[in-house]
């Protein structure tokens, strides 16, 4: 059940594991002279204490909220990103002071430690790069033996997990360089009979998906979505503002009121690919983690019906979207999947480990190999004017830290300045998304990092072509810029994409009530989250009034709360009972569809602190004024670290609440 990769390399031992939380740092180990473990020791014990009172101290800071950016609003109509009938979503500043002392420069990765790499690859070939030949040690170049071999995806068995490969038996001789008519493959290179090399690479030969019905439309549409882990809107504004100006600059549309539904990736990708949430997808056709997906229907499902190409990919898909503690699928769902070759190359080739991903493989940023493999799927369709519709996900670059993506963001830029003067943009629709916002660490525990939490950035680019032949859908989809939107929109505007020319009078008017609207449609501005099924934990629309943490009513509905996580550890004996330690937030949230009558129901939003372990959690506790009774809706978020507190259970959302008793002795 615990998914742990373990790798053995150059004299130190990584152990990634559990990326749900992003929350267990890795452990890197050197191996160090025993004579040198004495003053290590004493180091370790010294860093301990600091870390320990950090920790403390972190977590003792009182958590202001930035009124200012919340509230100044109320007294003009500006401040507000959503102002409708419906919903009203502040206006926060990227910039705000409350969140700038938690944004500073990334580390860049170093790759494979500086050494560059003996082969690189182009659309169809790999070939030798002299100058990194000395790097290697090649005084005689003759003597440098390389081959490489292909290796495919191989169909896991009904109890098994979808991550494995097989290579040809033989390893082809490569020179200086060779044209590759394979999709994956791994180049060996050995001298004086030692292996000093090794590298994975990825192409896109065209294989036999002939698409018929497409091609009767006067153009093919593409749909391509790219997708970035963990990135709110606010902070891509801050960490990705280059490429932020070139999608606006091209006319791309960014929605302000896309509000997350559900805790992480899963839960908010789930309802974008199949348009249900995922207790649905359990009832409908994924019946319990131990089962395949493959008898669910996907986006891509649709699109292949309709004979456009398909493909997915991942990189650390080793915590992939159906990966990740699933079992992912024994067919392969889409015609084209890179998510093999990514989880093959990281395994063999994985470095510049930091939190749960490998930032490299190889000499090459692992976000930067799947934007390059974007690239040549979406050339190589193009050349040969296959519609396709392509998926791709990456987490590697932004999954654990809130300062990271800016590292990519210059690249980011680039690959849409590529796609868009390739001439891609012209035939392709392009969705560049996220989840939600990063879930923990500092800048949750202020207001606007919550509400950042809930609100991940979407953006939609339109080949200007298609927004002047159906300017009415285009036209409601500016509109819905401004109102609340949910990853359920998204799905049915992707499948709206499918029949690219049916934008007609009747299918853009909105008429039957439904929890997702295509946003070729005029959302309701009367909608509220409970129209839209968004729960009231995770609705951004409220307005909230901080209120005192020791009025009764709140020292009630957190008692009720840990009682609450109490309840869902019973039976697990190992885990250590939770009691109330500190309340260090308490909000008193206002939803439109509550507060007529005399407010029968109250949300609460906590931020509260148990002991033992000092876990810090949110959490949205409704009290029924009239009945007396407490009820956490939604989901519990656990906002700092729970580390190894939590070793002894598997269970992955207990591991939220458990405090080991092991410990305690
Ligand atoms: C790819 O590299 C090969 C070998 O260096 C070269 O012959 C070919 O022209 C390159 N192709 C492209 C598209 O750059
Ligand atoms: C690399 O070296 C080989 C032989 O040493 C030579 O044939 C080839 O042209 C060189 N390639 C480049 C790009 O310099
Ligand atoms: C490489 O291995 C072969 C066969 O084992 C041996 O004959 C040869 O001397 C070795 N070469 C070097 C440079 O060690
Ligand atoms: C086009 O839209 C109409 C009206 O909603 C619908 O009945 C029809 O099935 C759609 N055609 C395609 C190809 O999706
Ligand atoms: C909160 O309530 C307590 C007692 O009810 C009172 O002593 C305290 O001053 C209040 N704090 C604030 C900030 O209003
Ligand atoms: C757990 O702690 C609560 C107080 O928070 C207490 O009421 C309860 O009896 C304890 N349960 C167990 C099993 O010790």
């Amino acid at each position: 059940m615990f998914s742990s990769v373990v790798n053995h390399m150059k004299g130190y031992t990584k152990i990634k594991r559990n990326p749900s939380n992003g929350m267990e740092a890795d452990e890197t180990k050197l191996k160090v002279p025993s004579v040198l473990w004495i003053p290590l020791l004493i180091c370790g014990a010294l860093l301990f204490f600091v870390d320990v009172f950090q920790i403390k101290y972190y977590s003792l800071v009182p958590t202001k909220a930035p009124l200012k950016a919340a509230f100044s609003g109320r007294k003009s109509l500006a401040g507000f990103a959503i102002n409708t009938p419906g919903c009203r979503i502040p206006y926060m500043d990227p910039f705000d002071e409350h969140i700038m002392k938690f944004i500073e420069a990334p580390d860049a990765p170093e790759c494979n430690k500086g050494v560059p790499a003996l082969y690189k690859s182009n659309l169809t070939s790999v070939y030798l790069v002299n100058a990194s030949l000395a790097f290697y040690d090649v005084m005689d170049p003759g003597e440098l033996k390389c081959c490489y071999q292909a290796f495919w995806r191989k169909k896991p068995k009904a109890d098994e997990g979808d991550n494995k490969v097989t290579y040809s038996v033989e390893c082809y001789s490569l020179g200086d360089s060779a044209n590759i008519d394979e999709e994956f493959i791994k180049v060996q290179c050995t001298y004086e009979n030692n292996t000093i090399y090794k590298d994975m690479f990825a192409f896109v030969p065209l294989k036999n998906t002939t698409p018929v019905a497409v091609r009767i439309s006067p153009r093919p549409l593409s749909v391509l979505v790219v997708g970035l882990d963990a990135v709110s809107r606010l902070n891509l504004h801050r960490q990705m503002p280059e490429t932020v100006a070139y999608l606006t600059g091209i006319g791309a549309v960014e929605l302000l009121g896309y509000n997350k539904v559900g805790d992480n990736t899963f839960p908010n990708l789930v309802p974008v690919l199949t348009g249900m949430f995922e207790g649905e997808l359990r009832n409908s056709c994924w019946p319990t983690d131990k089962h395949h997906f493959d008898k669910c229907h996907f986006l891509w499902d649709d699109y292949k019906l309709k004979g456009y190409t398909t493909v997915y990919g991942e990189d650390s898909s080793w915590m992939g979207l159906f990966n990740y503690q699933r079992r992912g699928f024994q067919k392969q769902p889409t015609d084209y999947a890179y998510n093999f070759f990514n989880r093959i190359a990281e395994k063999e080739i994985g470095n510049a480990h930091s939190m749960n991903v490998d930032q490299c493989e190889g000499a090459r940023l692992v976000y930067k190999d799947l934007l390059e493999y974007i690239g040549r799927f979406a050339t190589t369709m193009d050349k040969n004017d296959v519609p396709y519709f392509g998926f791709f996900w990456g987490a590697s670059l932004s999954h654990d830290y809130l300062n990271k993506p800016k590292l990519g963001d210059e690249d980011y830029r680039d690959f849409f300045k590529n796609l868009k003067e390739g001439g891609h943009l012209e035939r392709t629709a392009l969705v560049f998304m996220s989840d939600h916002g990063i879930r923990w660490g500092d800048i949750r525990q202020t207001y606007q990092g919550r509400m950042e939490e809930r609100l991940p950035f979407v953006i939609i680019s339109l080949p200007a072509w298609y927004r002047e032949r159906y300017r009415r859908a285009y036209s409601n989809l500016q509109k819905n810029v401004r109102r609340l939107t949910t990853p359920f929109d998204l799905h049915e505007t992707l499948k709206d994409l499918s029949s690219p020319y049916n934008l007609t009078e009747e299918t853009t008017t909105t008429t039957t009530n439904s929890r997702g609207y295509s946003l070729f449609k005029e959302i309701s501005p009367k909608r509220t989250c409970d129209d839209a099924e968004i729960s009231s934990h995770w609705c951004t629309c409220q307005e909230s009034f901080e209120i005192n943490k020791t009025s009764t009513v709140v020292v009630q509905a957190a008692n009720f709360a840990v009682d609450y996580i109490n309840g869902e550890l019973e039976g697990y004996a190992q885990c250590a009972n939770l009691t109330l330690d500190v309340i260090s937030n308490a909000r008193l949230m206002t939803h439109e569809s509550h507060i007529e009558g005399d407010n029968k129901i109250k949300d609460y939003m906590l931020t509260i602190r148990t002991l033992p372990g000092e876990g810090i959690f949110e959490m949205t506790v409704r009290h029924s004024v009239v009945r007396g009774k407490f009820e956490v809706i939604g989901s519990i978020s656990r906002l700092n670290l729970y580390g190894k507190q939590s070793s002894c259970i598997s269970d992955f959302h207990l591991k939220l609440y458990c405090y080991c008793k092991s410990l305690l002795y």
